[in-house]
């Protein structure tokens, strides 16, 4: 596998040829590692990282000082995968300005490639500011966590034919300010092939079926340690991670407490004369305590 970093000319190339691309989350140097061992394609420091790594209820009480942590970390681990960071709830919102500076921390601040951001038409000024700074930006479209109110919850979107021509409509401006892809997440199948075909950027999907060029999968649910009850139905489980933590936990207390750890393997050797002498300090001391 060579070490030569993708670019989004290979991104466009890939959907051309009908490839498909490899994206997972990572929000810590090992996950990255493997991931980039194993040839994975991009990678999403994503936002979700509140509820993977810090165990919020949702994605919106996360903010730019952790991400850009989570950042640095998976960046570091990386040559060859795109590492895209995920611009949290209030980041870019509020102005251009804002956009700007913040997408600007996770290239500059973190060694990020590109940024993320949740919406449509909506978001579009600041899709085409950070563009025009000169940032590659991510689109992502249908269910938008950040947004999790307004949208009643974890809902699959685009489930009738005008809701699938509004996500096509924030898909064409989303390309039209300047995005490289756009992911979108939780539709059903055909709705994510309709705005796919719509557009000529690359479309990745999260729950949205195999007509797209890329799948993005949340690495701790594809890994199975997320710690907390929600379960979608998109999730393909390839390790039982949590458990083996949890089991290696148990066996290491159970081992304490038992004196089974440490053993004479897990202990330093020392010159045999020296040992007599402090077994003979310990018995003087001991001596004299009593
Ligand atoms: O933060 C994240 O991991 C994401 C995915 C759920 C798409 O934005």
């Amino acid at each position: 596998m060579t070490t030569k970093k993708l670019t989004i000319a290979d991104l466009h190339a890939l959907r051309a040829h009908g490839e498909k691309v490899v994206f997972v989350t990572a929000y810590d140097y090992p996950t990255a590692a493997y991931a980039e061992r194993a040839g994975v394609d991009l990678i999403l420091v994503g936002d979700s990282a509140a509820m993977t790594m810090l165990g919020l209820p949702n994605t919106l009480g996360i903010g730019m000082t952790e991400m850009l942590v989570f950042a640095r970390a998976v960046s570091r681990a990386v040559t060859r995968a795109l590492v895209i960071g995920d611009l949290p709830f209030r980041s870019y919102q509020p102005s251009d300005e804002c956009a700007i500076r913040n997408a600007s921390a996770f290239i500059a601040d973190a060694g990020c490639d590109a940024v993320k951001c949740e919406g449509g038409i909506r978001i579009v000024p600041r899709v085409r500011a950070m563009v025009d700074a000169g940032v590659a930006v991510m689109g992502h479209l249908g269910l938008t966590p950040q947004n999790l109110t307004q949208l009643g919850g974890y809902r699959v979107q685009g489930k009738s034919l005008a809701a699938a021509d509004l996500l096509s409509e924030d898909a064409l401006a989303l390309q039209e300010a300047g995005v490289f892809a756009i992911l979108i997440e939780a539709v059903p199948p055909e709705t994510a092939a309709y705005v796919r075909e719509r557009v000529r950027v690359p479309v990745y999907g999260i729950g949205a079926g195999p007509n797209v060029d890329g799948q993005l999968v949340i690495s701790h649910d594809m890994l199975g340690k997320f710690v907390g009850d929600i379960a979608p139905r998109f999730v393909k489980r390839y390790a039982e991670i949590g458990a083996e933590i949890e089991g290696a936990f148990r066996q290491y207390a159970a081992d304490v407490r038992a004196g089974r750890f440490p053993g004479p393997e897990h202990c330093y050797p020392l010159d045999p004369g020296i040992a007599i002498q402090i077994r003979g300090a310990r018995g003087q001391l001991a001596g004299g305590r009593a």
